[in-house]
């Protein structure tokens, strides 16, 4: 598929460390299928690499294993050799792992001096750090009994609500472990829990906040309260007969159309001006029509943003808009809505039905007969209102 191997296998490694970073810094779990994103990003990736336009550089993709830097940390299982956890070498020098590698004589825990010193005994049952483990954060834990820090972990990562905080916690024994062994000055083991909460802290208030999710505009027409009347209308360009188009409709609470509206104009503004030029013939429109309170609908976020603001804000159509305002005066109550292409189908095709009227027609309680069949999906679509 003209995507290289090598690409693919360093983006799906790139793609399950993310995934591995939701789930240990925010605790969620990625269901999307892994291989589709990583064929995905690969493409994105091969794209990016081939279109000039994008940037010429980018023909390699490199990733780095570094130790990880200040205030980050690494989840170590430490059981490498799945199959034979009693000889798991494990990645932390321990007295028991140099011991077995020949690097020292004696496997025994230089802080309790009492008992062979593995990976679980110095992050986690060494009498010297109980303090560290009787927080309130761990009582949970207090009757696991673990053989290896391998299953310690995974309970942890699958029972416990706070894995970052054991995280930074077992790094502060460790960190505290060493210090002890050098002969430097370190901390107590109650002291390592508070620094590990602090850093972790710190750490959490370093990572961006997600942007909050903003609501998204309706998909299908809704109709009005009981008692009001909905005005929904759209502009539309007929650039090669040099035209514009403006359609306006008006709707009461059952989906029933009041009175709809078509009208041909020229020549082919800009979408902004023809959007301008609608919303000041709907509000003219329905003040004909003898409406006074409505909600005012159309897809164009610019104009409903620029009339809810008083009509201000957008200058190459302002004196448009200022026309709506003043027309809205005339409107007892008046409320703006965005909603979705989607939901404003009827304007929308009565802005194009216009290319075949001259100047305007209005139909009372009607549309034009090629239009009957998107008021009857609107009034459809009103039983289900999921979006
Ligand atoms: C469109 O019509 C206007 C007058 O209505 C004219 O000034 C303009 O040149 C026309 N544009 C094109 C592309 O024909
Ligand atoms: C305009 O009229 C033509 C011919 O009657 C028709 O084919 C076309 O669909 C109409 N356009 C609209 C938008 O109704």
């Amino acid at each position: 598929m003209g995507v290289p191997w090598s690409t693919l296998f360093t983006l799906g490694v790139w793609c399950l460390w993310l995934r591995r970073n939701n789930f240990i810094f925010r605790n969620q779990h990625n269901i999307k299928n892994l291989m589709a994103e990583t064929i995905a990003k690969a493409f994105e990736f091969a794209f990016l690499g081939l279109n000039e336009r994008h940037c010429h550089s980018l023909t390699t993709i490199q990733v780095w294993c570094l130790p990880p830097p200040e205030h980050w940390f690494k989840l170590n299982s430490d059981g490498s050799s799945l199959g034979n956890p009693s000889k798991a070498g494990g990645a932390l020098p321990t007295k028991a792992n140099l011991c077995r590698r020949h690097v020292t004589e004696s496997a025994t825990c230089e802080r309790c001096i009492r008992e062979e010193e593995t990976t679980l005994h110095s992050l986690w049952s060494c009498s010297k750090i109980v303090s560290a483990w009787t927080a309130p954060e761990w009582c949970a834990c207090q009757n696991l009994n673990p053989s290896n820090f391998k299953e310690l972990l995974s309970w942890i990562l699958n029972n416990h609500g706070n894995p970052e905080l054991f995280a930074m916690t077992t790094w502060g024994l460790w960190h505290q472990r060493n210090q002890a062994r050098l002969l430097r000055p370190f901390s107590s083991s109650d002291l390592v829990v508070a620094q590990a909460k602090e850093r972790l802290d710190e750490f959490i208030a370093t990572i961006p906040l997600l942007p909050p999710a903003l609501p998204r505009p309706r998909m299908k027409w809704k109709p009005p309260d009981v008692y009001g009347f909905k005005i929904n209308f759209d502009g539309a360009i007929f650039k090669q007969e040099n035209k514009s188009g403006i359609g306006v409709v008006i709707r009461d609470h059952s989906g029933a159309v009041i009175a709809s509206l078509s009208q041909l104009t020229a020549p082919a503004f800009q979408p902004i001006e023809i959007e301008a030029l609608a919303v000041a013939r709907a509000l003219e429109f329905g003040k004909e029509i003898g409406i006074t309170e409505a909600v005012l609908e159309g897809d164009s976020e610019l104009i409903i943003n620029s009339l809810k603001a008083g009509g201000k804000s957008i200058a190459s159509v302002e004196s448009l808009l200022q026309d709506a305002f003043v027309l809205s005066n005339c409107y007892s109550k008046l409320l703006y809505s965005h909603c979705r292409r989607e939901g404003n189908r009827l304007a929308h095709s009565l802005a194009r039905y216009s290319i075949n009227v001259s100047n305007y027609v209005v139909w009372m309680e009607e549309v034009p007969t090629s239009l009957i069949k998107v008021v009857q999906q609107d009034i459809a679509n009103m039983a289900n209102q999921f979006q």
